[in-house]
């Protein structure tokens, strides 16, 4: 089996540019993101905060976090219920990234993907793809562009969504502030491989990002 771990800060295009690729090379495109996005829509539903580790334990006793693949596309079931849309707020966003740096979470959702990866060809985009979770994965990607610019994508995402209600300032806070969350926790903290080829996306159009990234991938494969 074959796998690209992509890893790298929030709005960096990860997920657009690995599902652009996946599609191309005929990969399963798996957006880590969204299990954490699971477990943190979990416990906001159960009223547990992030700080509340023994709850959140015992929380996850009772959960099921699976993905399906529906025609190569990637849906997240939480308790056997699609939750692939709730999970796209910026409450479940900012959940995600503090209850991510809780060890019994992480290990909770480690053999998940690692099962993925053993059975297909993947794509997988994440923080700790390429340190922790696949460290033999063939093709490692760190995926970077400056905070200002992936809020700026962020921000017009969300208008082109319809979503006026967010302003390109607050986003740009929740971006810096998951930054440091995600790369200062103890556990699997974000930060690039030491075999990890890092692409900087700020000046790129999504096109020749994707195109600097197949030829890594056939670089090396
Ligand atoms: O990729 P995303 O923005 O959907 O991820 C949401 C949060 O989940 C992110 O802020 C940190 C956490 N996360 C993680 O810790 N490890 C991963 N492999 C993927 C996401």
């Amino acid at each position: 089996m074959i796998a690209v771990a992509i890893d790298g800060p929030a709005g960096a295009g990860k997920s657009t540019i690995a599902k652009t690729i996946a599609k191309e090379l005929a990969y399963i495109y798996v957006d880590t993101g969204a299990l954490y996005r699971a477990t943190a829509l979990n416990a906001l539903q159960n009223d547990i905060a992030p700080s509340e580790e023994e709850k959140i334990t015992a929380m996850l006793k009772n959960t099921c976090i699976e993905l399906r693949f529906i025609d190569g596309v990637q849906r997240v079931f939480l308790n056997g219920k699609d939750v692939s849309e709730s999970i796209r707020t910026s409450e479940v966003s900012m959940t995600a990234s503090k209850i991510a740096a809780l060890p019994i979470v992480r290990s909770f959702l480690l053999d998940l993907q690692r099962d993925i990866a053993k059975k297909n060809n993947v794509l997988m985009d994440g923080r700790d793809i390429g340190t922790v979770v696949l460290p033999n994965a063939q093709v490692k990607i760190f995926l970077t562009a400056s905070a200002e610019c992936r809020a700026k994508r962020r921000y017009h995402d969300y208008l082109e969504a319809g979503n006026t209600s967010e302003s390109y300032e607050t986003i740009l806070q929740d971006i810096l502030q998951r930054d440091y969350q995600d790369s200062h926790r103890a556990v699997a903290p974000l930060k690039q491989a030491d075999d990890a080829i890092m692409v900087d996306t700020s000046d790129d159009t999504l096109k020749e990002s994707v195109e600097k990234i197949i030829a890594i991938i056939q670089g090396k494969i």
